[in-house]
């Protein structure tokens, strides 16, 4: 579908609504989309490709404007946006692929492209397109590979952000209706995407304060007509503060579900806003969600042959893989005949280092004097928080 966002400017990517699972790995509740837009000049250029799957529904939305794109341009390197790019030189084999010197490197590992396709531009280099239009380019490594870059039009006041400031949403609505609805959709694509990120994602915010664009449009979700709110959330995620309690537990028979409860009641006793999930059930969107803003995390394990039950153990991996600004971290959980569950789960936390507070194991189902234990571990989480 060709969507119109000004005179001179046009959505021309595509939605994947059925789409499940991204890198095999994050579930997608909403789907999602990759994409294109095409700025129209005398000289036509398109920004980003699209998922290879969608190539032939893509470039029938670019022969829809009715044009020869002259540049296709590539602000990240990732499949999801170039993989398509294979096709599009096919159809236009006079266009070139501006890019930098970093993601072109990228595109002729992962594609098979001539070399000889290729346009580089430096930091900060235009990009002149006649009547009056201009495409800038500003790099952006980070957000979430080295290569990315922004790509801003001034004179439309339109910033192409591939994918910071995007979500997992698939919609035939351009902008979005309800700012909640695609809130919670960018924090979940955030979490999963941006927030090892932090300091980058920071920088990157400043530089677009700077260029003010009244329109930014990212490569997954909706454009935002009014991108104050995109940007406030990222500022808010991406900042320091931290709040609240999370509570990520698995249980074998019940005994770290009942350790689970008195925690949380406690916690909420103390006017603790608190969430707790069972990982046995809980999307990794879901827990990676939770840990944007999570100042302590509490990790309940049952001992599985004397160790952390291997659920337990991937919510350190991507713990680790996430790097979440939590301060804290507390280990608790049961065992049958002993074990080594918590030194084995704080041993496996490597990229980050929250304060680790005293490990709270017992055998089997608490008894009362246990419970009691468990009531001041709490308290003193409240404390904390
Ligand atoms: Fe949506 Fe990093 O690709």
């Amino acid at each position: 579908m060709l969507r119109k966002i000004t005179e001179k400017v046009y959505a021309v990517g595509v939605n994947d609504f059925k789409r499940r699972l991204f890198d095999a790995l994050i579930p997608l509740p909403d789907g999602t989309s990759y994409n294109s837009y095409l700025v129209r000049g005398e000289k036509t250029a398109v920004i980003d490709a699209v998922d290879p799957p969608f190539a032939a529904e893509w470039l029938r939305n670019i022969k829809a404007a009715d044009c020869h794109p002259d540049y296709i341009i590539a602000n990240h390197a990732e499949q999801d946006h170039s993989g398509a790019l294979v096709d599009f030189i096919q159809a236009y084999p006079q266009a070139k692929i501006v890019t930098n010197a970093k993601c072109r490197e990228f595109l002729l590992d992962l594609l098979r492209l001539p070399v000889e396709k290729f346009l580089l531009v430096e930091d900060k280099a235009a990009l002149d397109l006649g009547c009056g239009l201009t495409l800038q380019f500003y790099f952006a490594p980070w957000v979430h590979w080295p290569e990315t870059m922004f790509t801003f039009v001034p004179e439309e006041n339109i910033l192409f952000t591939t994918d910071f400031l995007g979500a997992h949403y698939a919609s035939d609505d351009l902008y979005p209706r309800d700012e909640m609805i695609i809130y919670r959709a960018a924090k979940r694509y955030y979490a999963e995407i941006m927030m090892p990120f932090r300091v980058n994602v920071r920088k990157h915010l400043e530089l677009i304060k700077t260029l003010a664009p009244k329109i930014i449009a990212p490569s997954h979700g909706q454009v935002y007509n009014h991108p104050e709110f995109i940007l406030s959330a990222y500022t808010d995620w991406a900042g320091e503060d931290t709040k609240d309690a999370l509570l990520l537990y698995v249980s074998m028979h019940d005994s770290v579900r009942h350790m689970t409860e008195i925690v949380r009641g406690e916690l909420e006793a103390k006017n603790v806003t608190v969430r707790a999930l069972d990982l046995t059930s809980a999307d990794l969107g879901a827990v990676a969600m939770e840990l944007v803003d999570a100042r302590v995390v509490l990790l309940g394990t049952p001992t599985v042959l004397a160790g952390a039950h291997p659920v337990a153990a991937s919510a350190v991996f991507l713990f680790n893989a996430l790097r979440p600004k939590t301060k804290y971290l507390g280990l608790y959980g049961s065992y049958s005949w002993g074990g080594r569950a918590a030194e084995q789960l704080a041993a496996m936390l490597t990229a980050v280092k929250p304060e680790i507070l005293p490990p709270l194991f017992f055998k089997g189902l608490p008894k009362p004097d246990e419970e009691k234990q468990l009531t001041a571990w709490a308290q003193d989480v409240a404390a904390k928080l």
